[in-house]
């Protein structure tokens, strides 16, 4: 079971700049480690306009898009790959709700934010987004292929 499938869903978690800029990338990579979560990539980066665009493709229409586009792009953010079971929908979880002001305590958004044009992370919606995601944001050589020692510890 211990190396059951499943137990390799994978999920685009990203610090955004605020949460970069406030000193908080370390925090949250903490909160999926201590999870028992399992790092596959991990960069610091400037995100590109063309890039957000990809990402952001279902939002492009939306008012606020301009606004979200000119913070997105206003430093770097920290683009990370996290594996695990049930990882997209656990990892939402850990966020919190989108908009701070609803994010339980206890919750990424919940403990550090309060603002949603300030809301710190990023985590994708479903798995078939999170593999979308995953392939815009990192090449398939910057995603690392290894056992953690815990992993017995980890899944019945
Ligand atoms: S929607 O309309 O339901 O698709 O929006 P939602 O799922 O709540 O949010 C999608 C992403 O847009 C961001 N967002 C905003 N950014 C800036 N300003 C405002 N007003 C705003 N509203 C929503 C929200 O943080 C989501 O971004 P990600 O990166 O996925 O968290």
């Amino acid at each position: 079971r211990v190396h059951m499938a499943g137990n390799d869903e994978r999920t685009y978690i990203m610090v955004k700049p605020d949460g970069v800029q406030r000193g908080l990338v370390g925090q949250i990579i903490g909160r999926f480690e201590q999870r028992g979560y399992q790092l596959k990539g991990l960069k610091l980066m400037q995100p590109t306009e063309a890039l957000l665009r990809q990402h952001y493709n279902e939002l492009v229409t939306k008012a606020f898009f301009p606004r979200l586009l000119e913070y997105m792009l206003s430093g770097p953010v920290c683009a990370m790959v996290w594996e695990g079971k049930g990882v997209v929908a656990t990892g939402r979880m850990m966020l919190g709700a989108t908009n701070p002001q609803a994010s339980a305590p206890g919750t990424i958004r919940g403990d550090y934010c309060i603002d949603v044009g300030k809301n710190i992370c990023h985590g994708s919606d479903s798995v078939e987004n999170a593999e979308r995601e995953i392939g815009l944001w990192f090449s398939a050589d910057e995603l690392l292929s290894w056992t953690p020692h815990s992993r017995p510890w980890l899944y019945e």
